[in-house]
């Protein structure tokens, strides 16, 4: 089925549109009314934004490709997003995803079979001072270690399996 905003989503999206001057102020807090509500945004929902809202596919694209908190496609329950800039690569980083790779079993991109995990890589989350960090879904996790990793994959596994 594909997206379509609800009553209200649409105005709060008007609400907002009358108060600013520039359209492509509705981009982000469009994206995020999406990312939220089915995990993704696929190249259609761009489509269904540019015609919905009026504003050109373009923008919504370009925004996508500057942040990585937005899919293109469907991810894990547990999104797992790795900072790969400096000061987490110094820290450690690369130990910390490895040992997340092979936990799940799968690598950078991939999604684990049972949809629990995805694991993928983000720029500088702006948590440098807590480096080696990352995203699970949209909570920050910093002073990762191989163990903190296994420690938190292990719980969310376990939370799982009791449901
Ligand atoms: S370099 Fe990783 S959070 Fe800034």
């Amino acid at each position: 089925m594909s997206f379509e905003f609800t009553k209200d989503e649409l105005e709060r999206l008007d609400d907002l549109r009358n108060k600013v001057d520039d359209d492509r102020a509705l981009v982000l807090p469009a994206l995020w009314i999406l990312q939220r509500r089915q995990g993704f945004i696929s190249s259609e929902d761009i489509l269904y934004l540019e015609k919905t809202l009026g504003i050109r596919a373009i923008f919504f694209a370009e925004v996508m490709g500057f942040y990585s908190m937005f899919n293109e496609s469907a991810k894990g329950k547990y999104e797992l997003k790795f900072c790969k800039t400096i000061t987490c690569k110094l820290r450690g980083s690369d130990e910390v995803i490895k040992a997340a790779e092979d936990l799940l079993g799968i690598k950078m991109g991939e999604t684990t079979s049972d949809g629990l995990f995805s694991i993928g890589e983000s720029e500088c989350l702006g948590y440098c001072e807590k480096a080696p960090c990352m995203l699970c879904n949209l909570d920050q996790i910093g002073d990762l270690t191989k163990e903190s990793i296994t420690e938190l994959i292990d719980r969310l596994r376990r939370e799982n399996a009791s449901r």
